[in-house]
């Protein structure tokens, strides 16, 4: 279930487009096919696409290798930009490629190959650290997850977001194997379907029950008290806890809050953009109409209909009954508190 690998000087990924009816692999040997993929959806989810574009900023190394230094710099500069500007709401991105150029930057004395080799080896461990974050937030938020309970999902934060192990699926695989009976509600999350094709796919392999039900349905089975909690992934987390994430999950935590559901958001630091002190400054991807008008290449409106297609929303820190991260779980999060967890990270008091 591996959304991302590299092997022999290759990315290869899971062609997420094509889940859960074919699996087959996408080979990028250059950064911009690494770009395309990320545009086009062949790898999504905010850590995903965060390692993917590590490894593209690698790939683009190797290309620039024989350029002379100050020339190798600029052109991976332009990779770097090129990779960032894919998609514009998951900060991850942009947190990943700008950790591979900073290391770039600061290989005094190495030539463009040596730098190539240090890049690729930054990847690694950066997709190796991907998978440890997930488990650590994994073992803090089962914490949280009641033997029987039933968990509602929007999206998916699962192992196919991220290098592995997921992040609000992560959470579940941590309370599966310490022996709790979960079952999970996953939202088909109109209109990319992630809900239906990946996160239901995702369980079913894994032989976690998981029933599917439609975006609308989720507000019925709250009143019904059929949920226990809401667990979800993020793109970005701005500085005072207000979280985007896949469009719909917004109505589901306001959902949640009137029927007396917990809410909680599972991301990592890299998901976290302090830069922003609040949630209406994160750019919110529009995309193609088409994903609302067809599908499966189906019309399913007609002809000439206006649409709108935002791709993400803003769920308020209000909303939020803790964020899990690698570190800990922040409840009822707020600025002082996502500050005072970054800041114990700076001074050392946490692990990285
Ligand atoms: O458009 P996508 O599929 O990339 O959106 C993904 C999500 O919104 C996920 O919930 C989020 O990235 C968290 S993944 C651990």
């Amino acid at each position: 279930m591996d959304p991302l690998s590299w092997r022999e000087n290759k990315l290869f990924l899971l062609d997420q487009r094509l889940l859960p009816g074919r699996v087959e692999l996408v080979e990028c040997r250059d950064w911009r096919s690494v770009a395309d993929c990320i545009k086009n959806m062949v790898v999504r989810g905010a850590p995903a696409i965060g390692a993917s574009a590590a490894y593209g900023m690698a790939l683009a190394a190797f290309e620039l290798a024989e350029e002379k230094e100050t020339e190798f710099m600029t052109r991976l500069q332009m990779a770097a930009s090129g990779l960032t500007a894919t998609r514009p709401t998951a900060v991850n991105l942009a947190w990943a490629v700008e950790r591979m150029m900073n290391v770039a930057k600061t290989q005094a004395g190495l030539n463009p190959h040596e730098i190539a080799s240090v890049l690729e080896s930054e990847a690694n461990r950066l997709a190796a650290e991907d998978v440890a974050v997930n488990r650590r937030i994994g073992d803090f938020g089962a914490a949280l997850v009641a033997d029987g309970a039933t968990i509602l999902t929007h999206c998916n934060a699962g192992a196919l977001a991220t290098v592995g192990y997921g992040t609000a699926l992560g959470v579940v695989r941590s309370a599966v194997s310490q022996g709790k009976r979960v079952t999970v509600f996953a939202d088909e999350t109109r209109p990319y379907l992630q809900g239906s094709r990946l996160t239901a796919w995702e369980l079913s392999r894994d032989n976690i029950p998981v029933t599917l039900i439609a975006d609308n349905m989720a507000g019925f089975l709250m009143q019904q008290k059929k949920i226990d909690l809401v667990l979800v992934g993020a793109d970005r987390i701005a500085a005072n806890g207000d979280a985007a994430n896949k469009i719909g999950t917004y109505s589901v935590a306001v959902l949640a809050s009137y029927h007396g559901v917990p809410f909680y958001v599972a991301a990592p630091f890299s998901t976290f953009d302090l830069s922003l002190e609040g949630g209406d400054r994160i750019p919110i991807e529009e995309r193609c109409g088409q994903e609302i008008t067809h599908f499966q290449g189906i019309r399913v409106a007609p002809e000439g209909v206006g649409c709108y297609n935002p791709s993400f929303d803003v769920t308020p820190a209000g909303l939020i009954t803790a964020i899990i991260t690698e570190d800990g779980i922040i409840a009822s999060p707020d600025k002082e508190k996502i500050e005072s967890l970054f800041g114990g990270r700076r001074h050392g008091r946490h692990q990285d």
